[in-house]
């Protein structure tokens, strides 16, 4: 019997897997061999496909988005005490792993249009707070070195990747794109994370493709791919003897989950088109609802349609946002909020952040809706009409 506490109508889901292709052919095959660890036939197909759908060079399996975050960043030569600028509204994995090297955030607004990092602001930080010097990008202000920069796709948009790129050559900085709700996500006809150095991708259980917990490192560059392998398999310079020359990391992927990462991108396709159309018919009912804001579409971005996140009215406060994010749980719809902003939580209090204005707006306003491709047309349905009724009743 089910409990009266609980909405009678199933809970719709923010963005829950669709396991619904090869995924138990391909681990049945991993477990009739044997083949259940970190090498294997399908973590090299994994590799492949992954390379070959997104047009990089190299991809290298591991075992998941803020792991492939974290090794972007050794390979592109952040070293202790570096500071490396990061977008301040995101998932807080990024700031972690910029951490994990033991080097610093620096934290960079959101633009209101695009919700991305502001690329404008990025310059305004390097040319009036930085210096150009024989060793490096210096921040005057607190004397280190600014050695890379980790833009952040959130949401299935795009940063204006071309111009950090640019800005990226002229200050001498690496770029490692997180990429993690990205795959799919093309820009000017390119997939995203093959702009930078570097770019990672994550298939945790929430993202447009999963192998349940996974990531992936992209590059062009084959010694950085060579570098990326090596440090996530322990640094094995003599696998026999096992001699090592650096620290290395148990951060491969094992055969298994790379056996559901290839059946999932099989389905990718169906994915984003199925998310294409859920898409569409929040479009359309925000567009004729009062107090709500559509989704940014970008010109010459082909999204992922990871999350589709609507802003209530500007001057929504933190408080009324909350109460519209619990009554819709409470109808059974599994909406969420924004990240709170990372530079003002107590791990970061003690690192810059750049004129941040725009994305603690955002994450007071910002809702994601229920996104998965497995969702039904009623579930879209319950969805919208649960949105009309809360945001009616909002003063
Ligand atoms: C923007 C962003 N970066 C990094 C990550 C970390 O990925 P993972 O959970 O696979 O470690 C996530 C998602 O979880 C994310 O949304």
């Amino acid at each position: 019997m089910s409990s009266p506490s609980l909405p009678s109508a199933k809970f719709v889901p923010l963005s829950e897997p669709v396991i619904a292709g090869n995924e138990w052919a391909y681990v049945k095959e991993c477990l009739d061999t044997g083949w259940v660890s970190s090498v294997g036939a399908f973590v090299d197909r994994f590799e492949k496909a992954t390379a070959d759908y997104a047009g990089a060079a190299h991809a290298v399996a591991v075992v998941n988005g803020t792991a492939a975050i974290h090794v972007g960043l050794l390979v592109a030569g952040v070293e202790p005490g570096d500071e490396v600028i990061v977008s301040d509204l995101t998932f807080a994995a990024p700031a972690n792993a910029i951490r994990y090297a033991s080097a610093f955030p620096v934290f960079m607004d959101a633009r209101p249009d695009t919700w991305q990092m502001d690329a404008a602001k990025l310059e305004r930080f390097l040319t009036s707070e930085c210096d150009r010097t024989a060793s490096g990008c210096i921040n005057r202000r607190s004397g280190r070195r600014v050695k890379a920069i980790v833009p952040v796709h959130i949401l299935g948009l795009a940063c204006e990747i071309d111009r950090i790129v640019a800005l990226a050559g002229d200050y001498g900085l690496a770029v490692i794109e997180d990429a993690t709700e990205a795959v799919g996500v093309r820009y000017q006809g390119k997939h995203l994370g093959t702009f930078g150095d570097v770019g990672t991708f994550s298939f945790n259980g929430n993202k447009v493709i999963t192998t349940g917990g996974g990531g992936m490192v992209v590059t062009n560059d084959a010694a950085l791919a060579a570098r990326v392998r090596y440090l996530t398999t322990q640094a094995k310079d003599d696998p026999i003897e096992y001699v090592h020359h650096a620290i290395g990391y148990n951060y491969r992927l094992t055969n298994v989950l790379a056996a559901i990462g290839v059946a999932q991108l099989e389905q990718l396709g169906g994915f984003i088109a199925r998310k294409r159309d859920i898409a569409a018919r929040y479009d359309a009912a925000i567009a004729g609802a009062a107090g709500l804001t559509p989704m940014p579409r970008q010109s010459g971005v082909v999204t992922n349609h990871w999350l589709y996140t609507t802003l209530l009215r500007p001057g929504t406060s933190l408080e009324s946002r909350k109460a519209v994010v619990k009554q819709m749980n409470a109808l059974g719809i599994g909406v969420r909020p924004l990240w709170h902003t990372i530079h003002d939580l107590p791990p970061f209090a003690d690192c810059q952040a750049f004129e941040i204005e725009h994305s603690v707006a955002l994450y007071h306003r910002a809702m994601s809706l229920p996104s998965g491709a497995g969702l039904s047309d009623d579930d879209v349905s319950r969805t919208i009409a649960a949105l009309g009724d809360v945001v009616s009743g909002l003063r």
